[in-house]
């Protein structure tokens, strides 16, 4: 594809035609702010954050839809284009209820006056996505102080019918969550209803989470930039329980959360290990820590007979999350003899650690959100927190990973499975993108066509495989 040549904020480049400014601005370190965008998804270009100058052009444009021209001049930065965006961050606050902004013990409502260190410190904000939310980063950018709108003060009931709580008093109605939910997970829970200001974001019939389509993947809780969706929160039940004497409490442990640990904690130098996690825990009080991997492989050993048996038979879909269990039951059940079940590293370790180590009490320290569905829906452990809660944890609690206190997972004995099944049943990340990964497999003499889906929308592109793994 030929290149378009633009300038923006006086920097010449070049990129393929069709490019958005957004993107263009990003290959190039320039940076916009956006709220609704999402990567890999159409623009809705609804929230007004990327707005930008154009030379020529009449009206600010919305830079995650613009698409580049040859010769075009860009301006990112003016003072015209601040003050729109702050313009629209004073009318997105003021139907908001703001839970972070007033801080009492600081006695201002000042962004200058807040101190976001000390803030990581404090117990008293209410808002669940405090220090990690896009929207309060943008206010203390753009020193959103005083609204010059009247406050509207909603006072719309939270949902907490399900671990996917829902607090639409936060919402800013982006609709990232509408089109995770759509676009890539293929489930259709969440809509927008009504219009101009009075639409609101939640499943269909206004129904409480528990009651609705939706399969607990979190996927919209990773795209909101707000607080107005989020996962059960259990920090403070966890140390009650880890700090009365008499009981015994067992955490499983992940290294899936050091990138997630190291990304939300930025002033960080050391790298985070398991070893300090397990440092970290200990502190916090639980008396003996497993290792995630150890308890997958228990499960891959006992899905690998399970597989064996399957494919005697013909091909095998392999689901291993209770969010990819409960969207395959509903919307795909003719596959329904192919059907493998994965036990999770959770559910291993809740019969595990009650079994083997006499736990009275478990906790799962897991990456991603599925697992808490998993883990409160089906109770095979007693509680479940994600990277940002556990920092969150660890800091307020002075247990933050240190490589003075760095202990090894306790150790675990276990048939470990053969590995024939390859990455098909190992530890994947979460690919946040379109595509399943497809390969080849030999297992013995015969070869396989597999593909692991990380959602809805790889799924159904991937049904001829003959194996196929589903982490919703
Ligand atoms: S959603 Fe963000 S801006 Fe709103 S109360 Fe929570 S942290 Fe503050
Ligand atoms: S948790 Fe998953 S299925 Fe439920 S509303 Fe969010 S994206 Fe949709
Ligand atoms: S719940 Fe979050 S992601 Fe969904 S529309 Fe509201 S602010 Fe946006
Ligand atoms: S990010 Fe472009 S309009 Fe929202």
């Amino acid at each position: 594809m030929a290149n378009v040549n633009l300038t923006i904020d006086g920097k010449a480049i070049s990129v393929p035609a069709g490019t958005t400014i957004l993107a263009a601005a990003k290959a190039n370190d320039i940076y916009i702010p956006t709220l609704c965008f999402l990567e890999q998804l159409e623009p809705h270009a609804s929230c007004r954050m990327c707005v930008v100058e154009v030379e020529g052009a009449r009206t600010f444009q919305h830079a995650c839809a613009a698409k580049v021209r040859e010769g075009m001049v860009v301006r990112t930065n003016t003072e015209a284009v601040r003050k729109s965006r702050k313009l629209t961050l004073q009318l997105l606050l003021s139907d908001h209820s703001v839970d972070c902004h007033h801080c009492l013990r600081i006695g201002s409502t000042k962004c200058a006056d807040l101190d976001p260190k000390f803030c990581e410190w404090c117990f008293f904000c209410d808002c669940e996505r405090d220090g990690f939310c896009d929207l309060q980063n943008l206010a203390r950018e753009y020193e959103v102080d005083q609204l010059p709108f009247e406050q509207k003060h909603n006072q719309y009931p939270v949902d907490a019918s399900s671990v996917i709580v829902r607090n639409p008093n936060r919402c800013i109605k982006c609709k990232r969550c509408v089109d995770v939910c759509a676009k890539v997970q293929t489930v259709h829970n969440l809509a927008a209803s009504g219009r101009g200001s009075a639409v609101k974001i939640g499943p269909a019939f206004e129904k409480p989470m528990a009651e609705s389509r939706c399969i607990g993947c979190a996927r919209c809780v990773e795209v909101c930039p707000t607080g107005a969706i989020f996962v059960r929160e259990c920090k403070d039940e966890l140390l009650d329980v880890t700090h009365t004497y008499g009981v015994k409490s067992v955490a499983m442990a992940d290294a899936a959360l050091i990138p997630e640990l190291e990304r939300i904690w930025p002033r960080k130098k050391e790298a985070v290990t398991l070893e300090q996690i397990v440092g970290s825990l200990r502190k916090l009080g639980f008396q003996a820590v497993v290792n995630a991997d150890d308890m997958r492989a228990l499960a891959a050993a006992e899905t690998e007979k399970r597989l064996d048996a399957r494919l005697k038979k013909g091909s095998a879909i392999v689901i291993d999350s209770l969010a990819a269990k409960k969207l395959l039951e509903r919307d795909y059940a003719e596959y329904a003899d192919r059907f493998v079940f994965m036990p999770s590293a959770a559910a291993v370790f809740g019969i595990f650690a009650k079994d083997a180590l006499g736990a009275d009490k478990t906790a799962v320290f897991g990456a991603i959100g599925p697992e808490a569905s998993e883990v409160y829906e089906t109770g095979c452990a007693d509680f479940a927190m994600n990277a940002r809660e556990l920092y969150r944890t660890m800091v307020r609690t002075g247990a933050e990973p240190n490589p003075q206190r760095a202990f090894a997972p306790d150790a675990v004995e276990f048939d470990a499975p053969s590995g024939k099944y390859g990455k098909l049943l190992e530890r994947v990340d979460w690919n946040r993108g379109l595509e399943a990964e497809r390969f080849e497999l030999t297992v013995g003499r015969k070869t396989y066509q597999c593909a692991i889906c990380h959602n809805g929308a790889q799924l159904q592109a991937a049904l001829d495989a003959d194996i196929v793994r589903v982490i919703a």
